[in-house]
């Protein structure tokens, strides 16, 4: 069976909502999952007066970890178009990993949050495949494996790129029943590629 780790940052919870339906779909395929978030690089201060609820009872991952993995979703909000700082933080503690290149070809996928429909959803993870690359990991993308994808009677967050959501920007917007649909179908068809790469 393949082991899957499901790694998130959320300042809000968006992510943290679409992830429980990425989980659904890797388990529906067969996929053993575990699920981590990534560390808070700001202070409590900050975060308070960003009105940030508290994080969920997962564990923080630790780049040692990653090597247990067979594959990874990550999930996290646009931070002006780009990976969040938080996130980067992480790929930065890797470096010992990448020496040994320890992750090299274990693919990745993407999900993604932003406030906008047109805030970046598409960039954040282009800009953020080049630590896929130098660490030798293999990008799967989700492509246009769900209808909704086509369906423009109303906002839909996700594209080829991997599922996604629209949060607004006062976070008022929670993840859409079609949105949730998409990442489920991606949590299903990511543990199918990633179980043959595993083989
Ligand atoms: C510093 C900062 C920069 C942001 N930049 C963007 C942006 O470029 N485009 C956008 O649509 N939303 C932007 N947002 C909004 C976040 O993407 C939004 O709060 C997030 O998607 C909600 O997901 P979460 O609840 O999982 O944190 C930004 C938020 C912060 C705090």
């Amino acid at each position: 069976m393949v082991n899957i780790f499901v790694i998130t940052y959320s300042t809000y919870g968006h992510i943290n909502k679409v992830a429980e339906s990425v989980v659904t779909g890797l388990k529906k395929a067969g996929a053993v999952v575990s699920r981590y978030q990534i560390a808070e690089t700001l202070s409590d201060e900050i975060l308070a007066k960003m009105h940030a609820p508290p994080k969920p009872d997962l564990p923080v991952i630790q780049a040692k970890d990653l090597v247990e993995a067979d594959a990874f979703l990550f999930g996290f909000p646009t931070r002006y178009g780009t990976t969040p700082a938080q996130v980067k933080a992480f790929f930065d503690s890797t470096g010992q990993l990448w020496t040994k290149q320890a992750l090299a070809g274990k693919p990745a996928g993407f999900f993604f949050s932003t406030a906008s429909q047109h805030g970046g959803q598409e960039v954040t993870v282009f800009s953020t495949l080049p630590i896929l690359a130098h660490h030798g990991m293999i990008y799967v993308p989700f492509g246009y494996a769900n209808a909704h994808l086509f369906d423009n009677s109303e906002v839909i967050g996700g594209s080829a790129w991997g599922a996604g959501t629209i949060a607004n920007g006062d976070g008022s917007r929670q993840p859409s029943q079609k949105e949730l649909e998409i990442a489920e179908n991606q949590g299903e068809n990511f543990a199918k590629v990633a179980a043959k790469l595993a083989a």
